[in-house]
């Protein structure tokens, strides 16, 4: 256990900096791990602090609901939170790259880039940065460099001259009057805080609000030059100047905006000096990967397969590691908690996702097979994991895997190793999503083969949109690429999902139709409540995600109500076929001949 009270700050509040955010303050004792966690995007924190949380995931409600409030605490205000923190895991995302070098394969860092640049920025004493997001090889490094050298320096100037306009990067200048001059600019990553310097910058404030500190004869000490001087009197109202000033929307604005409360702190602590205290400051870089799954987040996070820590090994490394561990061993069995070096650890959340998406794929893989040689998938599955080397879990063939990390962590693996001149290791990593892709195709091109290879007018209903079961998060999801293929055959889809909006189903339609079909696409697409709505008087039916409910459904009404012959796709041999062949459907499903 802890021997003193520790402040938890984690970046970025999607899937997995939200829970396992709740979960760390569920099990921490609450007074001794107070657990804060900050987005820019005001939304997202809105809805953690509201009863409509923004993510799905069983038994997530209860736990953030009990612990709001006592230890749990969600905001949009960065810089507070990372100031007060002694831990800070980043959770940002790390998408794949759209534009540039490495473009479709690398991972895209600018999120943790930025986050780390905010780090620095704020942090006025040492803090242990821990890696919760997915990110290549020597990520820490990176993280490391960027830290140390963007530790806020007193000693440096903030003249106009020295901050040189790139010419690739769009330049703002902020000149609410002659003596405050701050400049900033953002770099095609948008990230690009330079360190700010205060030499000849003069801040003066009058406002009330800050308890009239002109009048403050400490305040008005003259510093040195390393430190801020208001020998000037000539008034700027902070406030006001950070208002009347155009920022970008969204990321930037946050981060230009906190390098106001920066100056303003800067200016409260007086005569302390700072210089000395931010020089001092240690950053230690620890490696933590996450490896939930959605729809089962909670248990994951609760009942762990392993923990990584990855650290250097260095003291500060080892003593770094130890507080993580005895962190995670308020509710985790000591013997799962690993450590281990930073790279080893930064490689085996990517080695994890890449052998459990090739498992996939190689099962898969021979589904297709089976199809042709009338074996039956699901059986061969059964026959080969009872070998315990090879183990009965994640062998379940279907139309192929989605979700936001398998394609693009594998991607990024391709991308290190083109990086590392290892072409064949690369490839043999790019067969796994190529054969993905191909499990979805000929599944399409089954369905069409089937309706007589013409979908023109006809009614085709999609059960599940989400990625898999127990969520509500779309992306990647295989039901994308089904509905895509089968609007292109100009048919009428139908879609029902227990939990995915219609928002988001119409908004991935949107993001993958060309921009002239769009229109087209979303007439040609119904949303609806119910699985008995959306299979009235339709052709076909596609299974595309697993949820239990599709099991339950009284498909004898269904099939009444449908148009003849009714044909049942099982996508992810969820359903009773003899049971579905008996009330008169013609089944198919994947691996096997029915
Ligand atoms: P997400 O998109 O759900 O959430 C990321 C959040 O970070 C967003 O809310 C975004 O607004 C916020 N953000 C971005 N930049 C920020 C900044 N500078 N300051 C504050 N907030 C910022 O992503 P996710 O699914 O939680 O994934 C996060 C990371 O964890 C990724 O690297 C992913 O590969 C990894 N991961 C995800 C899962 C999963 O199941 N989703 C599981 C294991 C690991
Ligand atoms: C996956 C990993 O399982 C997690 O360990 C990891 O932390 C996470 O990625 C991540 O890094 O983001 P997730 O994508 O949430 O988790 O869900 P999975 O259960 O792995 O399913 C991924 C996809 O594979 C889904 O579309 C699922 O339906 C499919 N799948 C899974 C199969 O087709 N067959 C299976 O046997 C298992």
């Amino acid at each position: 256990p802890l021997e003193t009270p520790i402040n938890i700050c984690f970046i970025g509040a999607g899937y997995v900096g939200g829970t396992s955010s709740a979960v760390m303050a569920y099990k921490c004792p609450e007074n001794m791990v107070k657990v804060t966690v900050c987005d820019i995007s005001h939304e997202k924190i809105n809805a953690w602090n509201s009863d409509k949380l923004p993510i799905y995931e069983p038994g997530l409600e209860d736990i953030v609901k009990k612990q709001r409030g006592k230890n749990l605490f969600f905001t949009t205000d960065l810089n507070s939170s990372i100031d007060a923190s002694d831990i800070i895991f980043i959770s940002v995302g790390t998408p794949t790259k759209k534009k540039g070098f490495g473009a479709g394969q690398a991972a895209d860092l600018k999120y943790v880039e930025c986050a780390a640049r905010k780090i620095a920025q704020i942090s006025k004493n040492s803090k242990i940065i821990v890696e919760k997001s997915t990110v290549p090889c020597r990520t820490a490094e990176h993280i490391r460099t960027i830290l140390d050298s963007n530790k806020l320096s007193h000693k440096q100037t903030l003249s106009p001259k020295n901050h040189s306009k790139n010419n690739n990067n769009i330049s703002n200048s902020i000149n609410k009057s002659n003596n405050f001059n701050y400049y900033y600019y953002n770099s095609e990553l948008n990230i690009k805080n330079e360190d700010f310097n205060v030499n000849n910058f003069n801040i003066n404030y009058h406002n009330d609000n800050i308890n009239n500190i002109n009048n403050n004869d400490d305040y008005n000490n003259s510093m040195d030059s390393s430190s801020i001087s208001n020998n000037d009197s000539t008034l700027t109202d902070i406030d006001s100047c950070s208002e009347s000033n155009t920022f970008y929307q969204g990321q930037e604005q946050e981060l230009n905006k906190s390098i106001f409360d920066d100056l303003l702190e800067i200016k409260l602590k007086k005569n302390r000096n700072i210089e000395n205290e931010k020089s001092s400051c240690h950053f230690e870089i620890l490696s933590n990967p996450e490896f939930l799954s959605e729809g089962t987040a909670i248990n994951d996070l609760l009942y762990p397969d392993r923990v990584l820590i990855g650290g250097l090994q260095t003291k500060e490394g080892i003593k770094a590691q130890n507080l993580l561990y005895q962190l995670y061993s308020y509710w985790i069995p000591k013997e799962k908690i690993i450590t281990m070096s930073l790279w080893s650890s930064e490689l085996s959340k990517l080695a994890a996702n890449a052998l459990l998406a090739q498992r996939i794929s190689s099962i898969n893989a021979l589904s297709a097979l089976c199809e042709e040689v009338g074996a039956d998938i699901q059986e061969v599955s059964y026959a080969c994991g009872l070998d315990t080397r090879i183990g009965s879990k994640f062998l379940n063939a279907s139309i192929g895997f989605g979700g936001s990390c398998f394609k693009k962590d594998i991607l990024n693996l391709v991308y290190l190793c083109n990086v590392f001149k290892l072409p064949e290791v690369a490839d043999y990593w790019m067969q796994v999503i190529k054969m993905n892709e191909y499990r979805k195709t000929k599944f399409i091109k089954n369905i069409l083969n089937r309706l007589f290879n013409t979908l023109s007018g006809k009614s085709i209903t999609v059960f599940g949109f989400s990625f898999k079961k127990n969520t509500k998060d779309t992306r990647e999801s295989a039901a994308i690429t089904i509905v895509m293929a089968l609007l292109q055959e100009n048919a009428i889809i139908k879609i029902y999902d227990p939990k995915v909006t219609k928002e988001q189903i119409y908004y991935d339609i949107k993001e993958n139709s060309d921009p002239q079909e769009f229109n087209e696409n979303i007439s040609n697409t119904i949303i609806c409540d119910s699985a008995y709505d959306a299979a009235h008087k339709s052709d076909a039916i596609i299974i595309c995600t697993e949820w239990d409910e599709f099991t339950t459904l009284n498909y004898q009404n269904i099939y009444n109500n449908m148009n003849k012959p009714a044909f049942i796709f099982d996508g992810r041999l969820i359903l009773n076929h003899n049971k579905l062949k008996k009330i008169g459907f013609i089944v198919e499903a994947i691996g096997k001949k029915i």
